[in-house]
């Protein structure tokens, strides 16, 4: 359906499509737009999340290369991390995670699963972090140069290919509107690292290229509410990731697929820091744990519908508009928050 010359190979992981449903009690109270939930969360039970719609495509291309072991990088936290671990020990495959922060001593959330599925666990310092790239190369290197075959994921699993799990996002939100289903003005999730963000943003261009006059679910506006870095950043790395995208994916296209006017950030809910969950934020998990029985995390679904919650009281979204918030996971991360989040 989306004009790409050139798809790349997919593995099945996630279990598709993921259900859409209404919060109408929550949308009643707030009495402006209609809110929805896409639930990401239920793409598995341990491969939850968004992460598993990027793993399809980045996995496919490591067995392509014939890759025996995964490197990837994150927070002690990390959803992509656990997620990329689980699926790499399911195809048979070996994973190093690069984890940034002291090591916690306990096995609890996330670090637990990648314990279980015997993930070589290394914690590293904020500031080896910040040369993760670098890191990640020179431990590939070394892994080659001892007879192993490595293929490196970028934090967040966030580049073009990864990036590409939410771009045809679009096919299976067109099916589900044609199947009757609604069709959406906002679309609306997380951005940790920028990934979920530009496959939405460049999937709703593409998708609006199609010109097939059907009922085209595109039409909806994407915003990524940030819960670290700043708007300044992701609008940069999502326009980085789209030309990427393009030069793999549509060479013969000459034109940038995304202007920095086409990204939408909604900034001011990243709290103190990331993965530092505030007093707001952990009301609003309670309180929608309580009237829709939805679980949201603190480190990015909080924050971002949060952030849903407060637009839609200073207006940005409106009454009579549908509002679909991406719910990308995050729930083994709340065990390790527990003392914050009960009294
Ligand atoms: C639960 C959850 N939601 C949202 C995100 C953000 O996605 P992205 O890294 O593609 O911006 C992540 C990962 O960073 C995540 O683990």
């Amino acid at each position: 359906m989306i004009p790409l010359p050139h798809p790349p190979r997919r593995i099945s992981l996630a279990n598709l499509p993921t259900r859409i449903h209404p919060l109408s009690r929550l949308s009643a109270a707030l009495g402006g737009p209609e809110i929805w939930v896409k639930r990401d969360d239920e793409t598995g039970s341990d491969l939850t999340g968004n992460k598993v719609r990027k793993l399809e495509f980045l996995l496919a291309e490591a067995l392509d290369q014939r890759a025996d072991l995964i490197i990837t990088c994150g927070g002690v936290q990390s959803n992509h991390c656990r997620a990329t671990a689980i699926a790499a020990r399911r195809l048979g495959l070996d994973s190093l995670l690069f984890l940034r922060g002291e090591d916690p001593g306990t096995r609890d959330g996330n670090l637990l699963l990648d314990a279980l599925v015997g993930a070589d666990l290394r914690f590293i310092t904020p500031e080896q972090y910040a040369a993760r790239a670098s890191l990640m190369a020179a431990a590939a290197a070394e892994l080659r140069a001892a007879g192993r075959r490595p293929y490196v994921i970028p934090e967040g699993g966030s580049n073009a290919l990864g990036s590409y799990g939410y771009v045809i996002l679009f096919e299976e939100l067109a099916s589900q509107s044609a199947g009757g289903g609604p069709e959406w003005d906002h679309i609306v999730c997380a951005t940790g690292s920028g990934g979920t963000l530009a496959g939405l943003a460049l999937g709703a261009k593409l998708a609006g290229r199609r010109g097939d006059g059907g009922s085209n679910p595109a039409q909806a506006q994407v915003h990524g509410v940030n819960v670290c870095d700043s708007a300044l950043y992701f609008r940069a790395r999502a326009i980085e990731i789209a030309e990427e995208f393009r030069q793999r994916f549509l060479p013969e296209s000459t034109a940038p697929l995304l202007a920095a006017e086409e990204v939408s950030v909604i900034e001011g809910y990243k709290g103190p820091a990331y993965a530092v969950p505030y007093a707001e934020e952990l009301a609003l998990i309670r309180e929608v744990g309580r009237t829709e029985g939805l679980l949201l995390d603190p480190v990015y679904t909080g924050k971002a519908f949060h952030g849903l919650v407060e637009e839609v009281k200073r207006g940005r979204f409106a009454r009579g508009e549908r509002v679909l918030f991406i719910h990308t996971g995050g729930a083994f991360s709340l065990f390790p928050y527990r003392l914050d989040l009960v009294d």
